[in-house]
């Protein structure tokens, strides 16, 4: 059994449903089930004995601890988070309250229910924390990619958020010794992605004859990886990273925004052309920049690929086509998303539990 935050959002969604898929293990599922997730991303396992899904919160230490009494995993994996930066931007008070007081409030749960397991599965048990490139700051043009040694230089509140998280599980190891993981990631596309980040958001608007808004030039660079070789790289790092060790997981995908919103738009075209004959890319906006927005990311992925030999699957052109074709082919998700009926539903079906 392993205990799963935020399994109801992007990533953590697509992690439960090829980690049932996959590895046959049960999933112990804590989800608050903000505004970012979503249980039709969860449709399938809806009624699988393995899936227990629960709703709640990873800053409620005496639920926390309740469920890990109960289900007794071997290990929790955290991809909990408010992880939107334009958010952040104009709301940065949920970003500290579940990024930094909620990853303290789970460490504190995770260590006291650890520190009581008998010596074997007290040694075999992981705290599997997910991060981001983010909290390396911006990159120049020329500068190599993020290694694992570089500096924590957040610049939003999001990042800072995050890097703060990742602070807390690195002192969790070396002051009380609970065996952590952690995972510094670039950006994710794939199936289920909430449509307020770039890629969802721009192939949601190019369907829907809306503007596609490209921030400042669009020249800011993002190294991009297929959500499912991002949960490769975690269930590799889960069953055979070093403990009290990070790793940084990318494609090797770097790409300007603009080249990202070109290359949706040519894939539209071809799969599902615009009925007045008109090519996509006459959607695109040039709109007001993000403020403090970083110029570029990149992720040097060489200590994964040679510790543990994890590779991705997908390039950007492979994956991006599957991207596509997925939100072609899952408009009911994708509406339901849009008019909002995937929250009415939660709220009448779950409510938040508490111990
Ligand atoms: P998301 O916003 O799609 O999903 C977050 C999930 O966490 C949602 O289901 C939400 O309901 C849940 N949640 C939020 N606050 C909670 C709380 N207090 N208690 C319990 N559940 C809560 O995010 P995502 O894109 O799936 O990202 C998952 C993790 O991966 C985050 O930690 C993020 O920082 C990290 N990450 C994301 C990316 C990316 O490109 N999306 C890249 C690298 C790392
Ligand atoms: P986003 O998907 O929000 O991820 P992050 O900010 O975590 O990298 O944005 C990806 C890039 O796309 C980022 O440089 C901001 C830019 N962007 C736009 O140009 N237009 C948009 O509408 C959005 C949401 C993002």
């Amino acid at each position: 059994m392993i205990l799963v935050t935020g399994g109801a959002g992007f990533i953590g969604g697509n992690f439960v449903l090829d980690w049932l898929a996959e590895h046959g293990e049960p999933v112990v599922n804590l989800d608050k089930l903000t505004y970012a997730g979503n249980l039709n991303t969860l449709a399938a396992v809806q009624s699988d004995t393995r899936h227990h899904f629960v709703r709640g919160d990873i800053g409620d230490p005496a639920l926390v601890a309740q469920l890990l009494a109960e289900y007794q995993p071997r290990a929790v994996l955290n991809f909990a988070a408010e992880s939107h930066v334009d958010r952040s931007i104009h709301g940065p008070g949920e970003f500290i309250q579940t990024n930094v007081v909620g990853t303290f409030n789970l460490l504190e749960a995770v260590r006291g229910y650890w520190h009581e397991l008998p010596a074997g599965r007290k040694a075999a048990f992981r705290f599997l924390h997910v991060s981001t490139d983010e909290v390396y700051g911006t990159l120049s043009a020329g500068d190599p990619p993020f290694a694992e040694t570089n500096r924590y230089e957040p610049n939003s509140p999001y990042s800072a958020s995050k890097a703060a998280s990742d602070h807390l599980v690195r002192a969790w190891h070396h002051t009380y010794g609970l065996p952590v993981l952690t995972t510094n990631c670039s950006n994710n596309y794939g199936p289920y992605h909430f449509p307020e980040k770039l890629i969802p958001l721009v192939i949601l608007n190019a369907l829907t004859g809306k503007p596609l808004p490209v921030y400042g030039d669009g020249q800011q660079i993002r190294d991009w990886l297929y959500v499912k070789d991002h949960c490769s790289a975690i269930r590799r790092v889960l069953e055979a990273g070093r403990v009290g060790q990070t790793y940084n997981v990318g494609g090797w995908n770097e790409k300007a925004n603009l080249d990202v919103v070109q290359t949706i738009c040519g894939l539209l075209d071809e799969l599902k052309p615009r009925d007045d004959g008109q090519l996509y890319r006459t959607q695109i906006t040039f709109v007001t920049d993000r403020p403090g927005h970083d110029r570029r990311y990149a992720i040097d992925a060489r200590k994964l690929e040679q510790e543990l030999g994890w590779k991705p699957a997908e390039t950007f052109e492979s994956g991006i086509r599957k991207t596509v074709q997925w939100y072609l082919d899952n408009q009911p998700w994708v509406q339901n998303v849009v008019n909002g009926a995937y929250r009415e539903w939660t709220d009448k079906q779950y409510p938040l539990q508490h111990a």
